[in-house]
């Protein structure tokens, strides 16, 4: 479990001469994402400046993170690679099988019977190549990586898009898929295309109601889902050094939610006292003696419109608590429009339940904040209206708050404390009644809030908001109630005003754990088997895909045509669906289910072009795989975004589609797409989407000419004879052309050509 103290020393090393070079050859000031970032080259000392939002770039990274779902893919990856061990210290954490039912006890029972084979399967290949592995009912990735593995000034990256959680403690932390660990795994490059950079200047402080949520909820609600995509947030000002640690890990996770690559924050006295909490004194002593380089340039910050691409100024003294959604992260409304808001949509108002936790907002600030909300209630003696869920972030934050009497005062309120796991946040939850798909609405702490994320009820209006707001929302049961204004009726009619919450950033006592769920790998694990049964329903050894047979695609079909929002999600389900995160062919039956066609506006119903009937698109692709017949996919804006997972390009990599076009990508998915041989296409010209007809087959006129910068040029034609060409942009630098063409970027790897 320990961290590498050496490890971090031997970047702290290198930074003072990295970033001098780095400022010498930009020739300015430095950003802090620019610091950690050219401090990270895969070549060493920088040699030239890099073009932000232009330049592909390789780094290597500190260290990877890999969550059980996504972890299955990434390491029976990793298997076929042929490394002895990994390259770079790996953690494998087991947080995303776990349901939320009845409790924490009885859930991580069942979940341990119900999962033991991928749960045993992660635990032997972690033991045989190196890798810690963190058990089922440890905590969640992010959390424990903060407590544990961040440190100022890294650079890590993780099989799932929170990874950027760990900017909270001035890391670049970035979210991939599994392809990319794997590479880094082997001891390979990770590349990435030079960020764009957005400032986030926070002036004045938060107080009353505000907590770091509110931040993130704001920008969320400026830069919407997409604002973010390509760029790296990086926040300072004295509102950020005025926040803790864990408030900063709050935000930095939830820019995954306005698509940026990652959120960070420049080294300050809450980091020291968050490490020296945690038991890293030694990572503060080390940091002291690099500080000035852990941060952006004083010049920087004083005239920021001058080096980010973009600048953001939010005053947090002025700042509202937010609920933001539904169905979306990115609509925000302040607490004191919600009345009118809820009206003007028809949003549910009575709140059925309140969810806190999650690696979001998990810290011990966040509990004993919303703590004291309850308290208050059952001090008032007022009855919630709601029911009301804990996910602790960790067994280091269960154990402690149990410690410190938080979960007391929580189960007071009737509330119920699930395992230290994803839970409600993936869909992981059995919730009574929810398959009646009544409209309703739930409020939670949690960072995604997708139709049908937390419960599979396409009717329930998730709200995102702060645990303490959660708290107060819950307790009321109305969406709409202001706790700055409002006042709530007792069980004896007495009307309460709530006073603003209060809390400790970090235990006084300490944090304190009894058995954190760490096991070291062996110190030799060659002698370590892994077995896969044959017959497994959960997992599959990989076959490679094929390489590209140098020829144009043609008589390719159209899929779906998908319209609007289409998110991993969307491609590739969770929930239920979590249980063959292993197992590709399995999986691959959910292959796009939840996309809606834009011909009929169902989703999941498809036309099959050789027998003019419609059926699910997973068995209309078989259908057409078992033809021979290649297919793509047309998408609209922002396709893929939210979660890393490559399933959502391996599956259709498994079925047989070529391509994929779009209007334009959300990153990771992009790349992912890349990594499993596919071509990632971009319309030229937006509207040409228009063009595309249900019966169309395609054929691509100038594949054979594949290379960097070069557009593709596609030929549609329809069913009535007449053709559109099309022409499709596309990323692909050099090294990515030979994965298409090799047909996967492992095929290149296992090769040893990569
Ligand atoms: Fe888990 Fe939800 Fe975080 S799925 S990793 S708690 S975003």
């Amino acid at each position: 479990m320990a961290f590498d103290i050496e490890m971090i020393k031997k970047v702290y090393e290198k930074m003072p001469d990295r970033v001098a070079k780095a400022r010498e050859l930009v020739g300015r000031p430095l950003t802090l994402s620019e610091k950690i970032l050219y401090t990270h080259l895969w070549d060493g000392t920088p040699t030239q400046a890099f073009e932000r939002g232009n330049d592909y770039v390789d780094f290597a990274p500190d260290r990877v993170a890999c969550q059980d779902a996504t972890a299955q893919m990434a390491l029976l990856q990793f298997m076929h690679a042929g490394k002895e061990k990994v390259a770079v210290p790996t953690t494998v954490h087991c947080d995303h099988l776990i349901q939320a039912k009845v409790g924490a006890a009885t859930d991580l029972k069942v979940a341990e019977t119900q999962s033991s084979e991928v749960f045993n399967f992660l635990s032997s290949v972690s033991n045989k190549y190196g890798i810690g592995f963190w058990k089922p009912g440890a905590g969640i990735i992010h959390q424990i990586v903060l407590e544990n593995y961040a440190f100022p000034g890294g650079m890590m990256i993780g099989t799932d898009s929170h990874t950027v959680n760990a900017g909270g403690l001035g890391m670049l932390a970035i979210g991939v898929g599994g392809a990319d660990a794997v590479d880094v795994m082997s001891g390979m490059a990770w590349e990435l295309k030079f960020p764009k950079l957005i400032g986030v200047k926070l002036t004045g402080k938060l107080n009353g109601w505000t907590a770091p949520k509110d931040v993130i909820l704001r920008v969320a609600d400026i830069l919407t889902v997409k604002g973010g995509t390509g760029a790296i947030v990086e926040y300072f000002g004295e509102g950020a050094t005025s926040m803790s640690c864990t408030g900063k890990g709050t935000i930095c996770n939830m820019g995954a939610e306005i698509g940026a690559t990652t959120s960070t924050f420049g080294y300050d006295d809450s980091m020291r006292r968050y490490l020296a909490a945690t038991g890293r004194q030694d990572v503060v002593d080390a940091a002291d003696k690099v500080a000035e380089h852990l941060t952006g340039d004083a010049e920087v910050y004083a005239n920021p419109a001058q080096y980010f691409d973009e600048l953001i100024e939010i005053n947090l003294s002025e700042l509202e608590p937010y609920i933001n959604g539904p169905f979306t992260p990115d609509r925000g409304t302040p607490v004191s429009k919600m009345k009118e808001e809820a009206a003007k949509n028809g949003w549910p108002l009575k709140v059925e339940w309140g969810l806190i936790g999650s690696c979001t907002n998990s810290s011990y600030e966040d509990m004993s904040r919303a703590a004291s909300i309850v308290e208050q209630a059952v001090k008032h003696g007022i009855t919630p209206k709601a029911e009301f869920g804990i996910n602790p972030g960790s067994e280091l934050i269960r154990y402690t708050i149990e410690r410190d009497g938080i979960i007391d005062t929580f189960e007071k309120m009737g509330t119920k404390v699930f395992t230290n796991a994803c839970g409600p946040c993936i869909g992981q939850w059995d919730r009574e009644g929810a398959d009646k798909q009544e409209k309703n609405t739930i409020v939670h702490s949690f960072n995604r809030n997708f139709s049908k994320r937390a419960d599979g009820n396409p009717n329930t209006h998730a709200f995102v908001t702060s645990p303490e707001m959660v708290a107060a929302l819950a307790i009321s049961g109305d969406l709409s109630f202001n706790p700055i204004t409002d006042t709530l009726l007792n069980d004896n009619g007495e009307e309460v005003r709530l006073v603003a919450p209060t809390g400790d950033e970090l235990p006084t006592k300490g944090f304190d754990v009894e058995d954190p769920g760490y096991q070291a790998p062996a110190e030799d694990g060659s002698s370590v088997s892994i077995a896969v049964s044959e017959t497994s329903q959960r997992l599959q050894l990989l076959d490679p895909f094929k390489p590209w047979d140098g020829k144009n695609i043609t008589g390719a079909k159209l899929l779906i045509k998908a319209f609007g929002k289409c998110t991993t999600d969307h491609i590739s389900m969770a929930g239920p669906w979590l249980r063959f995160r292993g197992h590709l062919d399995n999986i691959s039956n959910n292959m796009l289910i939840g996309a809606e066609n834009a011909f009929n506006h169902l989703a999941n119903k498809v036309k099959n072009q050789l027998t003019g009937e419609y059926g699910e698109v997973p068995a209309v692709q078989r259908a057409y795989k078992a033809a021979g017949i290649p297919t793509i996919v047309v998408g609209d804006q922002n396709y893929g975004e939210g979660s890393s997972r490559e399933h959502a390009a391996m599956e259709p990599r498994h079925l047989g589609v070529t391509a994929v076009l779009v209007k334009s990508f959300a990153r990771i998915h992009e790349t992912n797409l890349k990594k499993q041989g596919m071509l990632a296409l971009v319309f030229a010209n937006e509207a040409d989407y228009d063009k595309i007809q249900e019966d169309d087959t395609i054929n691509f006129l100038d594949l054979v000419d594949f290379a960097p910068g070069k557009p593709l040029t596609l030929e549609f034609v329809h069913a009535d004879g007449s053709k559109d060409i099309i022409m499709a942009n596309h990323t692909y630098n050099a090294s990515q052309v030979e994965w298409f063409k090799a047909g996967s970027a492992l095929n290149l790897i296992a090769a040893g050509r990569a």
